[in-house]
């Protein structure tokens, strides 16, 4: 039998249905925002990934799913592909190769799609998984690089989490200053790590050589007590990024939206400038961070394209879910009827009569004349129906048909007419 892939999954009903109804709710919040779709890419040259990334992140020296291509002409030959590990350098791709920035205004724009990266699959982590993200970017000009663009995108998704209906979220709030800060902290992290690396891990021994702020990555228990007294990034911010954070708090504070600054939380990826955040999750155990996101200033200009800030965020669609439904929350697309034919014949007329209620809004689904009244009765139970309405050849021909209501047993005769109606209104 073949099998899905490890760290890949099938989503199937009733859970599909849920993140369908999340989907919805996350594109109407995002119209309110005036945000718009982007669809880019599944793959991309593996080069957009590691330049925007980061060439010493986890994402790109273990993650990526990359591959040399077999195309045929000289111009792809041997180019190296990558499947898509996060959707913010793809976005920014398609910002520079359209010229969006000659438009001169913000773009916000929004993407929900599939994400690979080759970790260690466990709940709430797999190969496969899914994004839900936006991103505010244009030139400084049009104001991308206020903070009160940050303070917008914090809010929004307080709103959406809020109108999600979950409620054991706590916004994890940093600065990683601006390029010269992150210099100036690095060179103290090399500093400070000189005298111990030599006995932390492998990969804490290359990065306080080639990106030392990656060792606040580490995960090895062994290491986390030098980790823990290394200095602080706030303690390295220009007077400029100091400012801008705290005008980002401050517009949080206006619009009570509750955060907790974490110094430890640099994020796992190289392009951040300034404002950091995750929302996190105390159901989802290891896995707590069901989204992330922060302002990337150089992004645009490490790419060659033009000066272009911009900030967003990616949800974990997988663990969003995991989370709403460790609080109890289901999507409730509820069956409002099955139409029942009884005798031979009757199917075309049990077709005619679906086909009205359907185009009248009634959810509906229907039965087979073979089946005789009991099978239909139990199959209606098992599509989660409320009703059954019952198509003989007497109530085809009085215009009135039996409902029954599979709670309570209750039957009564409606009238075609009103059938819709009284199916919907219940
Ligand atoms: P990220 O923190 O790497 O950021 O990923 C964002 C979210 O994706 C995480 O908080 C988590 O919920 C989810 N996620 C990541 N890896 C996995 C996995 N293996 N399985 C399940 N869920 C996962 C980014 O990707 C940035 N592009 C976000 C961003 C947008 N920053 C600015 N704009």
């Amino acid at each position: 039998m073949i099998r899905a892939i490890r760290g890949t999954r099938d989503l199937l009903p009733p859970d599909t249905d849920l993140w369908n109804r999340v989907e919805a709710k996350v594109r109407d919040v995002f119209a309110r925002y005036n945000f718009h779709e982007i669809r880019t890419p599944v793959f991309e040259d593996t080069q957009l990934f590691s330049r925007s990334v980061g060439e010493e992140t986890d994402i790109v020296t273990k993650e990526m799913f990359t591959w040399e291509d077999k195309g045929r002409a000289a111009s792809e030959k041997s180019q190296s592909l990558t499947l898509r590990p996060e959707n913010t350098a793809g976005v920014v791709r398609a910002y520079i190769e359209h010229g969006l920035d000659k438009l001169g205004k913000l773009q916000k724009l929004y993407y929900i799609g599939p994400q690979f990266r080759r970790e260690r699959p466990q709940k709430g982590r797999y190969r496969q998984f899914y994004q839900i993200g936006a991103e505010i970017i244009g030139p400084p000009s049009a104001g991308s690089e206020s903070p009160a663009r940050d303070a917008e995108v914090l809010e929004m998704l307080a709103t959406l989490l809020d109108e999600l209906g979950l409620r054991g979220w706590t916004l994890q709030l940093n600065s990683v200053g601006c390029a010269a800060d992150r210099a100036r902290y690095n060179q103290a992290l090399r500093d400070a790590l000189k005298p111990v690396v030599a006995t932390m891990c492998a990969d804490c021994q290359r990065r306080a050589e080639t990106n030392p702020l990656r060792v606040l990555d580490c995960k090895v228990p062994a290491d986390q007590p030098i980790i823990e007294k290394l200095p602080k990034i706030s303690e390295y911010l220009d007077d400029a990024c100091r400012e801008n954070f705290a005008a980002v708090r401050s517009m949080l504070d206006a619009v009570g939206v509750p955060y907790a600054i974490n110094e430890r939380m640099v994020r796992g990826l190289d392009y951040y400038t300034r404002t950091t955040f995750e929302f996190t999750h105390g159901d989802l155990g290891a896995q707590s961070a069901v989204l992330g996101g922060g302002r990337y200033d150089g992004l645009s200009e490490s790419l060659d394209g033009p000066k272009a800030p911009g900030i967003g965020f990616a949800i974990g669609e997988d663990r969003l879910i995991l989370a709403l439904q460790a609080e109890g929350v289901t999507a409730d697309a509820p069956l409002d009827a099955y139409i029942a034919p009884l005798g031979a014949g009757m199917n075309p007329q049990a077709l005619k009569l679906a086909r009205e209620l359907r185009r009248a809004g009634v959810r509906c689904d229907l039965g087979d004349e073979a089946f005789r009244l009991k099978k239909s009765i139990e199959a209606a139970g098992k599509a989660g129906a409320r009703f059954v309405v019952i198509v003989g050849e007497n109530e085809v021909a009085g215009g009135q048909f039996s409902v029954k209501e599979l709670a309570t047993g209750k039957q009564e005769p409606i009238a075609r007419e009103r059938l819709a109606e009284y199916l919907r209104r219940m």
